[in-house]
C-alpha cells in the first residue's frame, strides 16, 4: 500500500500519428485477412509515425497535451520519464530530448524499458518519488515508433503493433482530490526470450520477434491470479472497481480476464481496434481517452493493468 503524500493524476494527453494502415492494407502485402486479424486479435487498423517522426516527436506532442490538461507549465515539472521499447537512440534517453523540446528546465529525465508494462512501471516509480517528497510534478509518457523494428514479412507479429504516445502528469494531491492506493510489479525473467527486439544475423537493424502463442498462454495463465491477488492485497474486490484501464494487446486476453474475475466488459474502454498494440503507449492513450470521455467518475476505484516483454506484469489501484 502506498503511504506518504497522496498522488493524483493531474492531467492526461495523447498523440496518434496520421498515417493509417488497415487490415486490408496488410492483405495486399501478406498472406493474411481482415477476418483472421479481427477474430484472433480485435485489431482493425493501426497508425504509424511518418518517416521524419521519431519516438521523441510523438512523446513531445502527448506530453504537451498532458501539461495543457493539467494546467501547469513545463518549468514546474521535476521529472520526465519516457517509457518506450523504441527510443530514438540507446543513449541519450528519449526523455532528455523531450525535456529540451518542452523547455522543462527544472526536470530530471530518464527512460524506462519494460515492454508493454513500461508506462505502468514509470508511473509506479513516479508515484513512489512524489509520495516520498522527492518530486511534486512528474510527466510520464509512453511512446512507441515501431515501424523501424517490425519484420513486414512476418504475419504473426507485424499486424499486431502500432505507433502512438500517451502521457499523464502525476502530482502531489490534496485531500479529496484523488490518490493512488497500491501498486505492484512482477516479472518472470526466465521467459525473457518470448518477446525481443534484438540484432539478427543478416539484418542491419534490430527486429521485433515474438512467440505469439506462448505469450498468449503465459498471459492467460499468470494474469488472472496476479490481478486477483493484487486486489486481495489492496483490500478491494474486483467487482468494486468502477473502471479498468487496461493494456491493449488482444481482446481475447481481456475477455478471458474479465470472465475469470466476474467483471462486466462495460467497465473498461477498448481502443485496440483503432490503434493495435502500442506497447508502452497503450495504457496512457487508453487513460487519456477514458478521462476525455468521462468514463472515470470522482470517488470511483480504478485499476490499471499491463503485461509485456520481460515477461513483465504490473497493476496499480487509484481512487479518482
Ligand atoms: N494471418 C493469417 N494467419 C496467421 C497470421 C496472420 N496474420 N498469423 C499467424 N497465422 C497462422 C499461423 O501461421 C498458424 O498457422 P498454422 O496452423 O498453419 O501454422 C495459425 O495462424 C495459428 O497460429 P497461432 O500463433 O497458434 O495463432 P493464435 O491463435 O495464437 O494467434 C496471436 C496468434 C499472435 C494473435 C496470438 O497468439 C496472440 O495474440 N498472442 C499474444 C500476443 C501479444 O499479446 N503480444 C504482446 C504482449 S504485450
Amino acid at each position: 500500500m502506498i503511504s506518504g503524500y497522496p498522488v493524483r493524476i493531474a492531467g492526461t494527453g495523447r498523440y496518434i500519428p496520421e498515417k493509417v494502415m488497415t487490415n486490408f492494407d496488410f492483405e495486399k502485402i501478406l498472406d493474411t485477412s481482415d477476418e483472421w486479424i479481427v477474430t484472433r486479435t480485435g485489431i482493425r487498423k493501426r497508425h504509424f509515425a511518418a518517416e521524419d517522426e521519431k519516438c521523441s516527436d510523438l512523446a513531445y506532442k502527448a506530453g504537451l497535451a498532458a501539461l495543457e490538461d493539467a494546467g501547469i507549465a513545463a518549468s514546474e515539472l521535476d521529472l520526465i520519464i519516457v517509457a518506450t521499447d523504441t527510443p530514438d537512440t540507446v543513449c541519450p534517453c528519449t526523455a532528455s530530448k523531450v525535456q529540451g523540446m518542452l523547455g522543462a528546465a527544472n526536470a530530471g529525465t530518464y527512460d524506462v524499458l519494460a515492454g508493454c508494462t513500461g508506462s505502468l512501471t514509470a508511473m509506479t516509480t513516479a508515484i513512489g518519488g512524489i509520495a516520498s517528497g522527492i518530486w511534486k510534478n512528474v510527466l510520464v509518457i509512453g511512446s512507441e515508433d515501431f515501424a523501424g523494428v517490425l519484420d513486414w514479412t512476418d504475419r504473426s507479429s507485424c499486424i499486431l503493433f502500432g505507433d502512438g504516445a500517451g502521457a499523464a502528469v502525476l502530482s502531489r494531491s490534496e485531500e479529496g482530490k484523488g490518490h493512488f492506493i497500491a501498486a505492484e510489479l512482477k516479472a518472470d525473467g526466465a521467459k525473457h526470450a518470448l518477446i525481443t527486439i534484438d540484432k539478427e544475423e543478416g539484418r542491419e537493424d534490430p527486429v521485433l520477434r515474438m512467440h505469439g502463442a506462448e505469450v498468449f498462454k503465459f498471459v492467460n495463465v499468470h494474469l488472472p491470479p496476479f490481478i486477483k491477488n493484487f486486489c486481495e492485497e489492496s483490500g478491494v474486490e474486483p467487482s468494486e472497481i468502477g473502471f479498468w484501464v487496461l493494456h491493449q494487446a488482444n481482446t481475447r486476453i481481456i475477455d478471458s480476464l474479465f470472465k475469470r474475475l466476474g467483471v462486466p466488459t462495460e467497465r473498461t474502454l477498448m481502443n485496440l481496434e483503432n490503434y493495435g498494440n502500442t506497447s508502452a503507449a497503450s495504457l496512457m492513450v487508453t487513460l487519456d481517452e477514458a478521462m476525455e470521455s468521462g468514463c472515470i467518475k470522482s470517488g470511483e476505484k480504478v485499476l490499471f493493468m499491463a503485461f509485456g516483454a520481460g515477461m513483465t506484469l504490473g497493476a496499480m489501484l487509484y481512487e479518482a
